[in-house]
């Protein structure tokens, strides 16, 4: 499995935009979704686990799925998570885990998965009945996002009505959208949703 983010690691918890960024996610997910202690999640995509931080304290536990190792080596230095988040080093899409869940959340990783189909399809089958996902990623952008030759960034944001359609289409109901962040860099705007919904 390549490591895309092995140079970024080092200082990803050091961008005030990021760390604004998963804050206002958490935010957003805390005020849609239920949460209680009870409940086992995954984080999608966690990273060093900006956006796990501010959901763990209502969860207690969490299992934070990454296929880069460098990020994730940064998650499990962090003490606060010691003995509450599980750090999987796997590409879940290819290869699931033995386990499911009650919520799936993510902060922009949707959009570093090319078959975004299959991860909603993965997404169900790692869910209990009644399980939700809350994904958050940039509205369709028009590529300015990234710089142009960054390499595993496969969608330049998505859609609301085409994405709820793949979503439904895997068997989740009561999909909401709702605008978690905008992040403004020079003359630009790039809002950021967070999509809730439930497996059937
Ligand atoms: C833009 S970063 C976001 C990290 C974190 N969620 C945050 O908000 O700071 C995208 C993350 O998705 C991860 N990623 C990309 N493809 C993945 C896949 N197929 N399975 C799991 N994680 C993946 C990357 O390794 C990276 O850590």
């Amino acid at each position: 499995m390549s490591d895309l983010f092995k140079e970024k690691a080092g200082d990803w918890d050091a961008s005030q935009m990021k760390i604004e960024l998963s804050s206002a996610i958490g935010s957003t997910i805390l005020a849609q979704v239920s949460l209680n202690n009870e409940m086992k999640v995954m984080d999608f995509g966690a990273g060093t686990g900006l956006l796990t931080s501010h959901i763990l304290p209502r969860v207690n536990s969490i299992s934070a799925v990454d296929t880069s190792a460098s990020m994730l080596d940064k998650l499990a230095g962090k003490p606060e998570f010691h003995g509450k988040v599980t750090a999987v080093c796997q590409d879940i899409t290819r290869k699931k885990l033995d386990a499911k869940f009650d919520l799936i959340i993510s902060a922009m990783a949707l959009h570093h998965v090319e078959d975004t189909a299959g991860l909603m399809e993965t997404f169900a089958e790692h869910l209990n009945a009644g399980g939700q996902i809350a994904l958050a990623d940039l509205d369709k952008e028009d590529g300015t996002f990234h710089p142009a030759d960054v390499e595993g960034v496969f969608h330049h944001g998505f859609e609301h009505e085409a994405l709820k359609t793949i979503i439904e289409s895997k068997g989740f109901a009561d999909v909401q959208f709702h605008t978690a962040h905008t992040v403004h860099r020079e003359d630009k705007s790039y809002p950021i949703f967070l999509v809730v919904a439930s497996k059937n």
